[in-house]
């Protein structure tokens, strides 16, 4: 049987072939290879500031890392990237490749690295939504005249503008920001080696600091065994996603003959292979449908965590499909997001249509009523008698008479009549986070700025790029 694999991980001893691959996390964290060198450069550099490695020894190794990351396609088989990183530099170096190991673990090395992976996804997915922030901004601008009901029960209720709804999506994004951001682990794992710590005089705040992150992890035995900052970028880009599946229906249903207030471009419209009428909204059906692979991640992960005893398990592994999958999968679906959101149109005569009869205005009419001085309550049911008197005659709320309101109430007045204006209703609302125009400018401006400070957040995230360039030039 040819036996593959180093056999540094296991003391020397070889795995059986099928074992090794069964138990290989490679195949999945070789996308890990920029951020493990990253780690080895900084570790390499603490180890050599502190006399624990020869510094001619230690340019060698960087030297060798450097070469490793840009000749990254042939790595050998090993049970991870750690380990064919480190074969990679025995074959080169010899023995002195074993001197980057010192004071050392993969269980730390690879909790340094999942948070090094998750801070760049941070970052790429706050860069993403700032942009989505941006564009809804921009539409809810272009939109405040455009009419359409809001639903409850999807059931037509009141008035309201497209730039509601566009601001209506934005408040979700702009929730996730906060968490998104957080998500970005601001703690230093390496250093406290396989659990416990090490005897050898190393100084972990060297590595912080190369590494900018905001403190050392507290607890070797926790650290190893923590993947609390993979669960919180989960439920970040779960949530997220819960948001775009809730604006793709939306869209989805406005695009259909039956609610007909939205058109897609022709550059997102799908068509069926058979019939040739349609155009398919496939795109939001996929971001809805991409929901739940996020959901999914989130699930797995908390399921690989749940129950383990403290330390370090090998089950740990089986958090990399689905956290190497949540980052690129947040970034794609925002992206693609703004993409469609940005080519679908608004007809503003089917929004108005289905406002014509004046119905969802029943509640401004009531409210016309409250302020003549009738208590609300009455001024409700004196509505809802003249709406289903409107409807058994066949006339528009707007257009009711008014001998047919006074033979209901004699409080019905031409001013509480005309509250039944769509255009009104939509403009009267003048509270914080109503329909009411300076209400919408203040939620446009709220997006706007929520779109920069996504935009400032992302761009406070040290990027891997720019370690790397630092860490290769960092004195030994
Ligand atoms: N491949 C492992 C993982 O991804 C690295 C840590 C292995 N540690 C160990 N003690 N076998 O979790």
């Amino acid at each position: 049987m040819t036996v593959v694999g180093s056999g540094a991980a296991s003391g020397g001893a070889q795995l059986l072939p099928e074992v090794l691959a069964f138990s290989s996390s490679l195949p999945l964290d070789r996308q890990l290879l920029r951020e493990d060198v990253i780690g080895s450069m900084a570790h390499l550099i603490m180890l050599s500031r502190a006399g624990l490695v020869p510094r001619e020894a230690a340019g060698a190794i960087r030297s060798e890392l450097v070469r490793v990351l840009e000749a990254a396609t042939g790595l050998p088989e090993e049970e991870d990237v750690h380990m064919a990183v480190e074969t990679l530099l025995a074959r080169s170096l010899g023995e002195t490749a074993g001197m980057i190991h010192t004071a050392r673990s993969r269980n730390d090395q690879i909790a340094l690295d999942l948070r090094l992976h998750v801070r760049e996804q941070s970052a790429l997915a706050l860069e993403e939504l700032s942009l989505l922030l941006a564009e809804l901004a921009e539409r809810a601008g272009r939109e405040r005249d455009t009419l359409l009901p809001g639903y409850t029960h999807r059931q037509r209720a009141q008035p309201v503008s497209a730039a509601y709804y566009f601001c209506a999506w934005g408040a979700m994004f702009a929730r996730d920001l906060e968490l998104i951001r957080t998500a970005a682990s601001p703690e230093m794992p390496l250093g406290v080696g396989a659990l416990a710590g090490t005897s050898l005089p190393i100084d972990r705040e060297v590595v912080r600091k190369l590494l900018r992150f905001e403190r050392v992890t507290a607890n070797g035995l926790d650290t190893v065994g923590d993947r609390d900052f993979a669960l919180d970028f989960a439920y970040a880009a779960a949530r997220a996603l819960l948001h775009a599946s809730r604006v793709a229906t939306d869209v989805i249903d406005f695009c259909t003959a039956e609610f007909g207030y939205l058109r897609l471009d022709d550059e997102i419209a799908m068509g069926s292979s058979m019939m040739p009428q349609k155009r398919n909204p496939d795109l939001f059906e996929l971001i809805r449908g991409k929901c739940g692979r996020a959901v999914g991640n989130l699930n797995a992960l908390l399921v690989t965590v749940k129950g383990l005893p403290g330390g370090y398990n090998r089950d740990l592994q089986e958090d990399r499909q689905a956290l190497l999958e949540t980052g690129p999968l947040l970034v794609s679906v925002l992206r693609m997001l703004r993409l469609g959101l940005g080519r679908v149109r608004f007809d503003p005569e089917r929004g108005r249509k289905a406002l014509e009869d004046g119905a969802t205005a029943a509640t401004d009419v009531a409210e016309a009523l409250t302020q003549a001085g009738v208590p609300f309550r009455t001024a409700y049911k004196l509505t809802g008698a003249l709406v289903r008197r409107c409807m058994d005659q066949g006339i528009a709320l707007g257009r009711a008479p008014l001998d047919l309101a006074r033979q209901i109430d004699p409080r019905f007045t031409p001013e509480v009549l005309r509250a039944a204006d769509a255009a009104d209703s939509v403009a009267r609302k003048k509270n914080a986070g109503g329909t009411g125009r300076a209400s919408v400018d203040a939620q446009i401006a709220s997006l706007r700025a929520s779109a920069k400070a996504a935009a400032a957040a992302g761009s406070a995230v040290p990027r891997l790029d720019r370690l790397l360039a630092e860490l290769k030039e960092a004195a030994l």
